[in-house]
């Protein structure tokens, strides 16, 4: 087997790079490093350096290196900038997509996984947590891109019969996580406990309601999810998520009763857009790709809490 894993100079690619390693894949990222840095490609992968709006380029690359497997996970993912750009989001998430379902098809990739979102393609949905089957309903550009890229996944699959399955992943954290991604307050809040600085919970509804509540998963987890699907749930989109939420100070008491420390705490008022509640129901996924999330909150927080602090020390 030889991956491609685009975007694995990232949080979540570079994961997926272990976990492909640790099977005996030979694995190659594609990342233009926008985001993602040379020190997140693990030893043992090779890092090739493009944009994957690049159509030309992209298409090269797949020709001579003759991927097996494609993990698309490179992408603008911050939900502000699509509001603030949503040109530019479609340019990445959805050109950058095209590129890569068009190369795939030429090189004849035997499959491409494409990484979606659980947290926004359904929108603000009536109930929770969210199955595969309710409606599609994204409220921002973000979304709007990642829905569509479901659907061209679909296409490509229908029209070329490249086989594909989408992962729709919930609020992903762990070690090597940046601010920006949606589940970006992890991140946040591990270097402000250890730079002793104040931390803002933004309240879902009013300041002290304990702020909004999502649905957490660890990354090692989500890189299992992408193992999973190489050989499983073909012409599938599954959920990746654990169907609990877990409210925002709740998280922040969690990881400071990792790390043993107190820092000043301001209950603000909700933030412009930000969804009260979001969780994805797993249950599909259990049953298509025989995958389920296997680290509870409190171990997944410790390690990444300690991950920030060796960073730092
Ligand atoms: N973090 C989450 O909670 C979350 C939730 C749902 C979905 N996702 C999706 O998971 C994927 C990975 O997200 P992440 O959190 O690891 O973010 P990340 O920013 O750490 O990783 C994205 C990677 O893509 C690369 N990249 C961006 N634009 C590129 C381009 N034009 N060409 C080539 N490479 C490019 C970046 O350099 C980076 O290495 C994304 O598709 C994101 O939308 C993330």
């Amino acid at each position: 087997m030889k991956i491609c894993i685009t975007g694995g100079a990232g949080f979540i690619g570079s994961h997926v790079a272990d976990a492909y390693l640790a099977l005996g894949a030979e694995v190659v990222v594609v990342d233009d490093l926008s985001s993602g840095t040379r020190e997140n490609v693990p030893r043992g992968a090779r890092l090739i350096e493009a944009d994957i709006r690049d159509r030309r380029r992209i298409a090269e690359i797949f020709r001579t290196e003759r991927f097996t497997h494609v993990s698309h996970h490179a992408a603008q993912i911050s939900v502000p900038a699509s509001v603030q750009d949503p040109w530019f989001d479609a340019e990445v998430n959805v050109h950058g997509l095209l590129s890569v379902l068009g190369a795939c098809v030429e090189a004849k990739v035997e499959k491409c996984i494409f990484v979606s979102s659980g947290g926004t393609v359904y929108g603000n949905p009536a109930r929770l947590p969210c199955v595969e089957d309710d409606p599609l309903a994204p409220a921002n550009p973000y979304g709007i891109a990642k829905t569509a890229g479901e659907f061209y996944t679909r296409f490509y699959g229908r029209e070329h019969g490249l086989r594909w399955t989408a992962l729709r992943y919930s609020n992903v954290y762990g070690p090597r996580q940046n601010p920006h991604g949606e589940a970006g307050v992890v991140a946040i809040f591990c270097s402000r406990i250890l730079a002793g600085a104040p931390v803002k919970v933004y309240g879902a509804c009013a300041p002290g309601d304990g702020g909004c509540e999502r649905d957490y998963v660890y990354v090692g987890d989500v890189a299992a999810a992408n193992v999973a699907a190489l050989a499983k749930g073909d012409g599938e989109a599954f959920n990746i998520g654990t169907s609990t939420l877990t409210r925002t100070r709740a998280l922040l008491d969690a990881l400071l009763a990792t790390a043993g420390r107190t820092v000043p705490v301001e209950e603000c008022g909700p933030r412009p857009g930000d969804l009260r509640a979001n969780s994805i129901d797993p249950s599909k996924a259990a049953g298509g790709l025989g995958w389920r999330p296997e680290v509870a909150l409190e171990d997944g927080l410790a390690l990444t809490f300690r991950h920030f602090a060796a960073a730092r020390a």
